[in-house]
């Protein structure tokens, strides 16, 4: 443990952009992170150099197996991608069928990772109140909530602050977080928001992510932004928010504040 599930009511916000390159900042400093996709769309694998031919995953095997961590694959030395897979229609919708009816469904495949000693476990989920979301709620310790610096982002607030998204609270242990992703404050607007957000949000903002040319980019080299362009502005934020982070889920990290987590090294 500790798990983190990033989400967002909205769609393209930059979930797995987050995800990923939050996974890289912390086992950079030092922690043995797993990142695991909810996704049907499968591109998480893709920041972590799988080739885009490599179609295993999980889910086509979820409801049979009983432990998904032999899916597991090795990213870095102490960073691993536990990917969706290309699923069939039917086995999507059996994994689904399972995540609903079953309360049990992914505490039971996810168990080992979950009580693998020291390891930081990043999920990130599809857009919207999905099932698996849902059903993590019972376990999760943080949730990491991205939403843009737009008004669309903006309008959603309210939902997010009733609990409507979810249709219940975030229960997870150490409460809700946010990140303001694509701010650019050459533009009034997206200044004008990312403000807003900032006011009323807190402590629970941690942090905005300037739109930077060099996310896609790194993406496309399937390298994290802080390898990737370490002087940019967006490497400098995630940088900032994985310590943030790391100090709320009570992750050590090797930058002389904190120490490193123990390497049990997952085989
Ligand atoms: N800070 C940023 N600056 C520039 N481009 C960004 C930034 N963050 C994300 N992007 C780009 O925005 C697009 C959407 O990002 P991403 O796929 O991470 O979003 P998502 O929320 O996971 O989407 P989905 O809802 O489809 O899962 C990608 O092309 C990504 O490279
Ligand atoms: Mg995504």
């Amino acid at each position: 443990m500790p798990l983190v599930c990033v989400c967002s009511p909205k769609g393209g916000v930059g979930k797995t952009t987050v995800s990923a390159n939050l996974a890289y900042a912390l086992a950079r400093s030092g922690s043995k992170v797993l990142v695991i996709d909810f996704d049907v769309q499968n591109a998480l694998r893709l920041h972590f150099g799988v080739p885009i031919s490599d179609t295993r995953g999980y889910v086509a095997q979820a409801t049979a197996a009983v432990d998904w961590s032999q899916f597991i694959l090795k990213a870095d030395a102490n960073l691993f991608v536990l990917p969706y897979g290309e699923v069939e229609e039917e086995q999507r919708l059996a994994f689904e069928t399972s995540i609903s009816r079953d309360p049990h469904f992914l505490l039971r495949g996810l168990n080992t990772v979950l009580n693998y000693p020291g390891l930081v476990v990043i999920a990130d989920f599809p857009p919207g109140p999905v099932a698996a979301l849902k059903a993590v709620q019972s376990f999760a310790d943080m949730h990491i909530v991205v939403m843009l610096a737009d008004t669309a982002s903006l309008s959603l607030l309210p939902q997010m602050e009733n609990h409507k998204f979810l249709g219940a609270p975030m229960n997870s242990r150490l409460g809700e977080y946010y990140v303001v992703n694509q701010s650019d404050m050459r533009r009034n607007l997206s200044r004008d928001v990312s403000q807003f957000f900032e006011q009323r949000l807190g402590d629970r903002l941690l942090g905005t992510i300037h739109r930077d040319e060099c996310v896609p980019e790194a993406n496309a080299s399937q390298r994290s932004i802080i390898e990737f362009s370490p002087v940019s502005a967006a490497a400098f934020d995630i940088e900032l928010i994985s310590k943030k982070v790391a100090a709320i889920v009570g992750v050590k990290v090797g930058d002389g504040e904190f120490y490193a987590v123990p390497n049990h090294g997952i085989k």
